[in-house]
């Protein structure tokens, strides 16, 4: 981490890491089709160098946002330390190939069996409900996805009474900016 300045990447690591953790759960932001901001919960998988992986249904809406247009943004916050972070940057989407296999293979069988679902998520029911998992574990490897989103931007923000902070860190090949900002 560079001298003085905040070590962000503490908070991914623990939220990655603890279900409990504040950093578990961020929201995703994506580009909708309509070119509208979408915005969701998910939960962080893993974080590993400058990337975040989250796991999806390849069948849901925000694969085909991130297709389209691989631009998002991951937010986090804090209430008990008063940070938040947004780090942005390129969505790959893994899906069928070996991030996705590594990924599936480490889920839990009940985890997996939300993808055994059919129809897709966003389909439209007759009624409330969730279909029972009735898909092989095959058929659901098909549609795991997994979201790995490369650091390109990172906000860090500290809110505190003596005085609030903001830190911006930017990559170009490589290469890490840092840079504190007015908050
Ligand atoms: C606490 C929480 C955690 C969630 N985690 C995930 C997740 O890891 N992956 C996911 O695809 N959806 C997750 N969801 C559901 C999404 O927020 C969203 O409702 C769903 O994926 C459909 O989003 P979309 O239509 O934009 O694709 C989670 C929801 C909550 C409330």
């Amino acid at each position: 981490m560079l001298a003085d300045f905040p070590d962000w990447a503490q908070h991914f690591t623990e939220g990655a890491a603890s279900p409990g953790s504040a950093w578990r759960n961020l929201a995703l932001g994506s580009i909708g089709l309509d070119g509208a901001p979408q915005i969701r919960t998910v939960v962080l998988r893993r974080f590993s160098g400058l990337a975040l992986d989250v796991h999806t249904d390849a069948r849901c809406t925000k694969y085909a946002e991130l297709r389209a247009n691989p631009a998002a943004t991951l937010h986090g916050w804090d209430a008990a330390s008063a940070i938040q972070l947004r780090a942005s940057g390129p969505a790959r989407l893994h899906l069928g190939d070996a991030v996705a296999a590594e990924s599936w293979a480490g889920l839990r069988e009940q985890t997996r069996a939300t993808y055994r679902v059919r129809p897709g998520p966003g389909t439209t029911l007759a009624g409330p409900g969730n279909p029972a998992p009735d898909t092989t574990d095959a058929e659901a490897q098909r549609v795991f996805c997994v979201v790995r989103l490369e650091i390109r931007k990172l906000d860090w923000l500290h809110l505190d009474r003596g005085g609030n902070r903001r830190a911006r860190f930017s990559w170009v090949d490589g290469a890490v900016l840092a840079e504190w900002v007015v908050p």
